[in-house]
């Protein structure tokens, strides 16, 4: 990869081990990839995972001195106020949360701790080159905004934000971004629960192709596409995906195939949706919580859910996880209220895949995340997947069909 004097400098140290440090795994990465330069940013968004490899690598950072350039949005650790006052982290739990609370701040992070900063605080327009990592970041910013970022990893995005560039390759090139694999959806789509299923089931027969959608509804919800996002790059690695008449570069299918035929065509059917499910969660009966929110909920989702338990109360625990934006937005509606009343929580900050939920070990949930059952489940976590009303209902009764 070709650099420029400053670049070259920066890999030589003239601003820093930490900014060196960070050049040189960019460079590497480019060389990896066959990149020819690299090229700015305007924003990043980094997957932070309050692990002890993640926190590893910003500790390290944060010591050699660097700083970023371009302060990125961070996804969810827990909420360390919350949880402490509820009694349920260790002290080696909240000592780690800290330790990446410190080690993002210091390295000039913007703290928002959610993974939905692409629908408040740091949304791209259309073509402008970014570094996002988070599984349902990435699809959304390529596929709904039209913005332009490889599938990121924490580090690299980390990196790419404090040298303020990243190497020109991949999903950055127009080439690149055609639709290979073509998704006929014969299926019914007409609740956000389905895109969750649908992008549970195309992973397996695509692979690693962009698959552009025939048969996604053009008015289809912004809750349905972060569903399908999100999906789609957990179940398996699709960083992007088209919708013609939604995805900025695609008003058609053929432009979503750059004019080309694709290399896969394949159609999934209602049936399908329902078979990876149930092959994916664990058996219905009684629950003991119901947690919603992975990705972190939006405000419509929180009021369909205040709308449902008002005036009653739950018999299983609610946990609902969001962004302090729609936390925020919740009290100053009156749905925390109503859902605290009902014996539910809404929380800020936090995500499932986190030391916060040692109480749910060996319990049984519900949610209407595949997502969100899947990180858990090594944590000894059960959960029954099923659609909101559903889960909601569930949580009133004490148990899911
Ligand atoms: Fe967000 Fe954590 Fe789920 S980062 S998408 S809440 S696994």
């Amino acid at each position: 990869m070709k650099l420029n004097i400053e670049e070259q400098a920066i890999l030589a140290g003239e601003k820093g081990p930490g900014p060196a440090l960070a050049m040189e795994i960019l460079v590497s990465i480019g060389d990896a990839f066959d990149a020819p330069r690299l090229v700015p940013i305007s924003r990043a968004h980094v997957a932070l995972s309050n692990q002890e490899a993640d926190l590893w690598f910003a500790e390290k950072l944060a010591r050699a001195g660097a700083r970023c350039i371009i302060p990125p949005t961070v996804n969810p650790g827990f909420s360390l106020d919350f949880f402490t006052a509820q009694g349920m982290v260790l002290p080696e739990d909240k000592a780690l949360m800290q330790r990446t609370f410190d080690a993002y701040q210091s390295l000039g992070a913007r703290m928002n701790f959610s993974c939905t900063p692409y629908l408040f605080d740091n949304i791209p327009r259309q073509g402008e080159v970014i570094a996002f990592s988070e599984s349902s970041a990435t699809p959304y910013v390529n596929s709904v905004w039209g913005a332009r970022t490889n599938r990121e990893a924490a580090q690299s995005a980390l990196c790419a934000a404090v040298v303020g560039k990243v190497p020109e390759y991949g999903l950055l090139l127009t080439p690149n971004r055609r639709a290979t694999a073509l998704v006929r959806v014969s299926a019914d789509l007409s609740n956000d629960f389905a895109f969750q299923k649908l992008g549970w089931a195309v992973p397996e027969k695509i692979g690693h192709r962009i698959p552009v959608f025939e048969g996604i509804p053009t008015d289809v919800s912004m809750e349905g596409l972060v569903n399908l996002g999100a999906q789609l790059n957990t179940a398996g690695a699709v960083p992007m995906y088209h919708i013609a008449g939604v995805t900025p570069e695609a008003p058609t299918l053929d432009a979503a195939l750059q004019g080309q035929p694709p290399e896969l065509v394949v159609e999934i059917t209602k049936k399908e949706l329902n078979d990876q499910i149930e092959k994916f969660s664990d058996r219905p009966g009684p629950i003991d919580f119901v947690m919603f929110g992975c990705p972190h909920h939006t405000l419509r989702q929180v009021q369909k859910v205040a709308d449902m338990v008002q005036g009653r109360t739950l018999k299983t625990e609610l946990w609902i996880l969001t962004s302090s934006y729609t936390l925020e937005m919740s009290r100053r509606m009156g749905l925390f209220e109503i859902i605290r009343k009902s014996g539910g929580h809404i929380v800020a900050d936090t995500c499932p895949d986190q030391p916060c939920w040692h109480h749910l070990k060996g319990k049984k949930g519900a949610t209407d995340s595949p997502k969100c059952a899947y990180y858990p489940k090594r944590r000894g976590i059960q959960f029954v997947v099923r659609d909101l009303e559903t889960c909601v209902d569930a949580a009133l009764k004490g148990a899911i069909a």
